[in-house]
């Protein structure tokens, strides 16, 4: 019996050796391994063996039966070229992209427009998001019950601190601290207290840009403007400037941007206008500049306020806002 084992091991060793395609070497395994198999044969008879014998030829039997059984799966890993990659490196073949998450799409917007401002010798600036009525109105020439107050419903916190509503709150911080002349943007997350619609978010992106230096004009505010919505959209946007009112700025202007989600048909993001508020800005206005401890008959300069989020719903056509904080992962995987 024991020599019968390791003839037939021989045997299959042999006729393994010369085996090319996976079919024969199926074939080749039921021949051998199989129920009805050569092996399982033996097996069988091993019942038959002398009370002594049979311990020691069961054990050997099945050391050959998993030795074999391992030496045709490696068999079978050589020859099925599905399973090729495990032993082979084929430096031709594609990257294994790993799902490692990706940047947000408002992040995707800022990051673009940060690059464009550092090309021009923008800073950028980061700020506190917890605000002292100060530096988020009253430094920015909106005393206490001016009406400009109410466009912005702000979230009060416990004495005069809150929720910033704006980025504006930055502006006279960077003056102060840093003087002129200047040239920052300041990215971040802002805060009103109102009802959300397609548009409008109670936690928002806010993107504010500051140039203040000697002679600063409208033009220069123009062809800033300009860059940003290029180095956005890379390609022409219509656009419309039309006087705002912010009392931070003087004079002051809105730009709006052609709704992208609806080509300027009207939709829920536009309010059927065809056009969405996106920037508002101006030249800094002279309380500011004193606020920030510059003399305004020397320094001037711009100052806008960009909707981020609404900017990115622009770029991706992305029909209501409040997705975009969904973490609603259907919705962030597309980007
Ligand atoms: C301001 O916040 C001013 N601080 C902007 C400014 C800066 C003006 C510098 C002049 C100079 P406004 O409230 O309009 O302005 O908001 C600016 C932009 O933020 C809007 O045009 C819009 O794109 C976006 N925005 C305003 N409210 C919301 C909201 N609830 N949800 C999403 N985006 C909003």
């Amino acid at each position: 019996m024991e020599i019968k084992l390791k003839n037939l091991k021989e045997n299959i060793l042999r006729e393994l050796s010369e085996i090319k395609d996976s079919q024969l070497l199926e074939e080749l395994k039921n021949k051998y391994l199989g129920r009805k198999g050569q092996l399982n044969e033996i097996l069988k008879a091993v019942k038959d063996l002398s009370e002594a014998e049979k311990p020691r030829i069961g054990k050997l039997a099945n050391e050959i039966k998993q030795e074999l059984a391992e030496i045709f799966a490696q068999s079978e890993k050589i020859l099925n070229p599905r399973d090729q990659q495990d032993l082979k490196f084929d430096h031709s073949l594609p990257g294994i992209k790993k799902d490692l998450g990706h940047l947000h799409p408002s992040t995707i917007v800022q990051y673009e427009i940060e690059e464009a401002f550092l090309a021009m010798g923008f800073a950028v600036y980061d700020g506190p998001q917890l605000e002292s009525d100060y530096y988020n109105f009253t430094a920015l020439n909106v005393p206490a019950d001016h009406p400009a107050r109410d466009t912005q419903d702000t979230f009060w916190l416990e004495g005069e601190n809150l929720l910033r509503t704006h980025t504006s709150n930055l502006q006279v911080r960077m003056l102060e601290k840093y003087g002129a002349p200047f040239r920052g943007i300041f990215p971040g997350r802002v805060f009103r207290y109102e009802s959300t619609d397609a548009s409008h978010d109670h936690t928002f992106y806010q993107l504010e840009g500051l140039m203040v230096d000697k002679n600063i004009n409208i033009g220069n505010l123009i062809a800033t403007m300009r860059t940003l919505l290029s180095a956005v959209f890379k390609r022409e946007v219509d656009v419309r400037l039309r006087p705002g009112f912010f009392p931070f700025v003087e004079p002051a202007f809105e730009m709006d941007i052609k709704c992208l989600v609806c080509d300027g048909k009207g939709c829920s993001v536009c309010k059927q206008s065809g056009w969405v508020e996106l920037m508002p800005c101006g030249m800094v206005h002279p309380k500011v500049l004193e606020a920030g401890g510059l003399d305004p008959k020397i320094y001037s300069g711009f100052a806008f306020g960009l909707g981020l989020t609404r900017m990115a719903m622009m770029k991706y056509r992305i029909d209501d806002i409040r997705l975009l904080q969904s973490g609603d992962l259907r919705f962030l995987k597309q980007f």
